[in-house]
């Protein structure tokens, strides 16, 4: 069994997005994200703060923007058009989830779509499904990259997709479905999942759900990826599969922590530098 360390391939990964930055920083262009922080949430909290520092190491400016949580949604969408037609941003995230009285929907299309590195909006989503160049969300982005990493070519794999949220699960299925693989999206209504699971040569767990993919869903020498971040109740993370018995199966997998998770911000980093990119372009500069 190999380990598929997030940190290690993300930390190369970084190493490349800096010298990305500086050379478009040598013409003229600083590679900058907009974040916007809505409320109180904990975890995003901790992740935008993560955002934050991981810009900072990769001389990407990063524009924080933390709102509190009664921001009315014409005041969320004001602020997001201001950063639309601000020439010196590049990329602008809004963390999720946002506040009840806030409807995400419109929030996410209100973003220009060629800043939305967060590949929420509809037209890079009808991209992605179309085989397209466009923003591909971060989180299954980094999975790709990572087994690309790692010369696991997922051509005529049978892959199963776990989970089919619109963040991860059918992005992930249709950058493995670009990649020739045949895949299955399996969710919380789908019948016999352990048999399915069983048939695949890839497995994507990202339920949100702690150890739910267990060793007896697993074939010998799978792919198993994890993309499941839960707290249990003693406050140590683990992943969506039951790393501890699935590991003795698996060809790969990834851990939780050290995963995943380092990837997605590492690919909202590459993001942000392919929109730089595109306005070095578009001044003539690249
Ligand atoms: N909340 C959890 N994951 C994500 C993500 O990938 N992007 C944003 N904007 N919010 C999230």
């Amino acid at each position: 069994m190999k380990i598929l360390d997030g940190k290690s391939t993300s930390a190369s990964v970084k190493a490349m997005i800096k010298k990305q930055a500086n050379s478009l920083i040598e013409v003229g262009i600083k590679p900058a994200l907009a974040v916007i922080l809505v409320g109180e949430n904990k975890a995003s909290k901790t992740y935008v703060n993560a955002k934050e520092k991981a810009c900072k190491e990769c001389d990407i400016a990063s524009i924080i923007h933390r709102l509190p949580e009664q921001t009315k949604q014409e005041e969320l969408l004001a602020l997001i058009n201001v950063l639309n037609i601000d020439d010196s941003v590049d990329a602008i995230l809004v963390q999720l989830p946002l506040p009840k009285h806030i409807d995400e929907k419109i929030v996410l299309e209100s973003i220009k779509d060629s800043k939305d590195v967060d590949g929420f909006h509809a037209l890079n989503v009808g991209k992605l499904s179309s085989g397209l160049d466009g923003f591909v969300p971060c989180t299954p982005l980094g999975v790709k990259v990572m087994l690309d990493e790692y010369g696991i070519d997922v051509s005529g794999l049978n892959a199963v997709v776990v989970g089919r949220s619109n963040i991860v699960g059918k992005p992930m299925a249709n950058l493995l479905l670009n990649a020739n693989a045949t895949v299955t999206i399996a969710h919380s209504h789908t019948k016999n999942l352990s048999e399915i699971c069983k048939n695949a040569d890839l497995i994507v767990a990202a339920i949100g759900k702690p150890k739910f993919i267990t060793a007896d869903m697993v074939r010998d020498k799978a792919v198993v990826v994890d993309v499941g971040i839960n707290r249990l109740d003693d406050g140590s993370l683990c992943g969506d599969v039951d790393y501890e018995n699935v590991s003795k199966k698996a060809s790969f997998i990834t851990p939780v922590p050290g995963g995943v998770g380092p990837m997605t911000i590492a690919m909202l980093l590459s993001n942000t530098i392919k929109s730089a990119t595109n306005r070095a372009k578009k001044l003539g500069l690249k």
